[in-house]
């Protein structure tokens, strides 16, 4: 299958053109043209996502992307060989989302071709299909951890998905931006704490500095990263300190943290549902280097475990992995792809949940 796919549900604009076929759990993507331009430094002084801004952005971004696309894929604007469109319609923020959406929808009127609508936190999910050297064995769980999300999603099946875990307040991603923000580091801020805290562990072996584990010791799998933020706050109000190394020992801290709350839920899945066959960690905080380590270490103790990660520059936003989840979706429900079944029902969703 010849899939255009379209992704614009926070700041990042992309366009992707994949041939796929093969089966699911093992198959062949080959990439043929992927465009993406991210509007980070235009978001930089508002410490996060402005929506507004995002729908300006998009909408001026994707008529070059897309004419850059079908360009590296030697295909015409005009007539390109496609069988369907892919576009993300939740979850994110909507003003945003609806760009993606009325930009298929043109297309596909211009083109006559059909539009599958994508769950981006299913893209999120598939995208680690994308290099997968041995077939997907399932069921799996996925950890999914991003800007907005932080969930633990027991996959069943293909199509077949519950949520057994989630944030109750703030997501990880979410929790990285600020607590950049308090060390005076731009968004996005999740990549510049992990360095610091990189350069932390480098340094010095041990620091007397320790944040807590918010619901650690729960007996259920949801996590809270709003007091972990709170107690960072408090701890740079009480110091007063501004030095490097200062910064570097909270941003290592502030990880600890974060991460081993993760991996402890995950285990905890891992153990409560004991047929998992494969462990996928995805979303932009999945590209940590500090999470990815922790979470490798699971196989000592799982050693059957298929511990499965995005491709190097598929862990954040990005079309590669809207244009996969349409492919699962055009291959689960052949229907959707007769022209016109789609079209009148895509509708942006911003709370969009993986299982509905
Ligand atoms: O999946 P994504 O691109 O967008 C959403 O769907 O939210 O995730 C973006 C989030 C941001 O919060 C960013 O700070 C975080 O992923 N992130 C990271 C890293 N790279 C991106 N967090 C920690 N370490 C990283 N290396
Ligand atoms: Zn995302």
């Amino acid at each position: 299958m010849r899939i255009l796919s379209i992704e614009t549900s926070c700041d990042e604009t992309a366009v992707s053109l994949l041939e796929i076929s093969g089966p699911l759990k093992k198959p062949d993507i080959e990439v043929l043209g992927n465009t993406l331009l991210s509007q980070a430094k235009l978001h930089e002084e508002f410490g996060g996502v402005y929506p507004n801004l995002a729908k300006r952005e998009h909408q001026k971004n994707l008529p070059p992307l897309l004419a850059e696309t079908l360009k590296q894929a030697g295909e015409s604007a005009d007539t390109p060989y496609i069988d369907f469109i892919a576009v993300t319609t939740g979850p994110g923020l909507e003003p945003a989302l609806w760009t993606g959406i009325v930009f298929a929808q043109e297309l596909g009127k211009k083109w006559s071709k059909p539009i599958i609508a994508v769950n981006h936190m299913e893209g999120h999910v598939f995208s680690v299909l994308r290099d997968i050297k041995e077939p997907m064995a399932l069921p799996a769980l996925a950890l999914l951890v991003s800007g907005g999300h932080t969930e633990l999603v027991h996959i069943k099946d293909f199509g077949q998905y519950e949520i057994i875990g989630r944030t109750l307040d703030d997501a990880v991603g979410e929790a990285y931006d600020k607590v950049a923000r308090m060390l005076g580091l731009t968004y996005p801020g999740g990549p510049k704490i992990s360095r610091l805290a990189e350069i932390s562990r480098q340094n010095r072996s041990e620091i007397n500095l320790k944040f807590p584990r918010p619901m650690i010791g729960s007996n259920n799998l949801n996590f809270s990263y709003s007091g972990l933020k709170t107690a960072v706050l408090y701890k740079l109000k009480s110091e007063n300190r501004a030095d490097d190394e200062f910064k570097e020992d909270i941003a290592r801290a502030f990880e600890d943290a974060a991460v081993e709350v993760l991996v402890k839920k995950t285990r905890q899945a891992l153990e409560n549902l004991s047929d998992i066959k494969t462990l996928i960690v995805a979303g932009g905080v999945s590209a940590n280097s500090y999470l990815q380590a922790q979470i490798t270490k699971l196989k000592e103790d799982f050693p059957d475990l298929q511990v499965l990660l995005p491709a190097n520059g598929l862990s954040t936003d990005n079309a590669v992995m809207i244009g996969i989840a349409g492919f699962v979706q055009a291959t689960l429900h052949p229907e959707k792809l007769s022209t016109g079944a789609s079209e009148e029902a895509l509708e942006a969703k911003g709370n969009l949940s993986i299982n509905s």
